[in-house]
């Protein structure tokens, strides 16, 4: 039986090497295809789920409820003309904007921006209304995005 010979030390630095360059490719290789990848995939507006449908009885007038649509959260309000639906995403910087019942409005806790119930800027930074959403009542349903 024949025993090979311990490597040598320039064997086994040449294989430490060998796999430091292999682990620093693959990592190459990794942040190279991780943004394409990202890219080539649909964005989440696009993959979300385009018509919400909640039970009448879940939104009692005045009430309000937040649902995903589209991948992105939006606000359904019982106000007094009827439904409305709005993207929660402030017009300003982007943050959740909540509903204030007592107030019959929407805030932005971010900035103090306010909205009235059609979406429209009524005070805070903000110069753009917030993004309607089509919203049905059908039978029983209340439908955001029909
Ligand atoms: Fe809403 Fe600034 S992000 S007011």
């Amino acid at each position: 039986m024949v025993q090979a010979d311990p490597p040598t030390k320039h064997e086994v630095r040449r294989r430490f090497l060998a796999r430091c360059m292999g682990i620093i490719s693959s990592l190459g290789l990794m942040s190279f295809l991780y943004p394409l990848i990202r890219f080539i995939e649909p964005p989440p507006e696009v993959k979300g789920v385009s018509k919400v449908e909640i039970d009448l009885a879940e939104l009692p007038s005045g009430s309000a409820k937040v649902v995903t649509y589209r991948g992105r959260p939006a606000l359904v309000v019982n106000g007094p003309d009827g439904f409305v639906a709005f993207m929660a995403t402030c017009s300003h910087l982007g943050c959740a904007v909540k509903w204030v019942r007592n107030n019959q409005e929407f805030v932005c806790p971010c900035h103090g921006g306010r909205f009235d119930m059609k979406g429209q800027v009524t005070g805070g930074p903000p110069q753009v209304p917030l993004i309607p959403v089509g919203v049905s009542v059908i039978g029983d349903k209340v439908v955001v995005g029909a």
